[in-house]
């Protein structure tokens, strides 16, 4: 049996950094948003655990957390971690649209089928939450709240679809990083959000309190921003820590409206458009099917 799912990315609508933790990691407040950006990965019988990418630039040994949710997994379980698993990749690394986070995921609902285990939904997210902290939100998809190190998903009604325009520039920016030089400032300095009033119905502060350790790295993250707003974005925000910067319409019309107006932007910048993407999609396409189905 060969089984095939869509790996989709998210940005962060929200992000507050509530405080940072003993164990070096901060507390944060976020809302997630899947977007209609998606990796394609096939899972297949083997002797072994092997990976294949189309992207050279794919580490496929044990650093690559699809091999990494593999291995927990199969650990879970009991088992020996035997499959092929191919990655065809499309969002980009290092972009904070969560890719390899997806991936990651997909790989823990995929290999669970192929595997026939038993494990539910609660054991899986448990895993999720070993491998990283944006994991554990692509179980759910959609419009979620995560709070915790962003591992803990509570999942938010649909607001009406958007369009977003991402702006990937041609640099990455490593999430520890971009932590350690928050870390550097107060925190005292960034308001605690307490709650975050509304987000049952959408509404969310707007603001993400990584934007600044991300600005002092690359000073193009503020640009871009300032690009999208100049070009009629209600909202442009860093997503996760970067580098990807989306801006927010209401149309795809808009959107690609507002493409056609931007100019100036750093060489090599990736433009894309894409809708947000409900948590019915997400399930629907998420879900692994056999392959040649697809
Ligand atoms: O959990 P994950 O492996 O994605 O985190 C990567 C790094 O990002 C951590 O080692 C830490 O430096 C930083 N981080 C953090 N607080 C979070 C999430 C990530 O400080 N809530």
């Amino acid at each position: 049996m060969t089984l095939g799912c869509e790996a989709f990315a998210k940005v962060n609508r929200s992000l507050a950094v509530v405080g940072k933790r003993p164990d070096g990691y901060h507390e944060l407040d976020t809302v997630f948003q899947t977007i209609d950006l998606s990796d394609a990965l096939v899972f297949g019988p083997s002797d072994g655990l092997e990976l294949a990418c189309d992207d050279p630039s794919v580490p496929r040994g044990d650093e690559n957390l699809v091999v990494r949710a593999a291995r927990a997994l199969a650990e879970r379980a009991g088992i020996a971690p035997r499959a092929a698993i191919r990655l065809s990749k499309r969002i980009p690394a290092g972009a904070g649209l969560g890719g390899g986070s997806s991936d990651a995921a997909s790989a823990l609902v995929g290999l669970r089928a192929l595997w026939g285990l038993e494990l539910d939904d609660a054991a899986l997210a448990d895993v999720a939450a070993g491998l990283g902290s944006d994991v554990s939100f692509f179980l759910v998809g959609g419009l979620a709240r995560g709070t915790g190190r962003g591992e803990r998903i509570a999942p938010l009604p649909d607001p009406a679809r958007e369009w977003l325009v991402l702006l990937s520039p041609p640099f990455p920016l490593p999430t520890p990083a971009v932590y350690s030089r928050l870390r550097a400032r107060s925190l005292t300095e960034v308001p605690p959000p307490s709650n975050l009033p509304g987000s049952e119905l959408g509404v969310f502060p707007d603001r993400n309190d990584l934007e600044p350790a991300a600005e002092s790295l690359r000073e193009e993250v503020r640009l871009l921003r300032e690009l999208l707003l100049g070009a009629g974005a209600a909202s442009a925000r860093l997503s996760g820590s970067g580098s990807t910067v989306f801006g927010v319409f209401s149309s795809e019309e808009g959107a690609r409206d507002a493409v056609r107006r931007l100019s100036g932007l750093p060489e090599g910048t990736e433009v894309r458009v894409v809708p947000t993407l409900g948590r019915g999609e997400f399930a629907r396409r998420a879900r692994p099917r056999p392959a040649d189905e697809r």
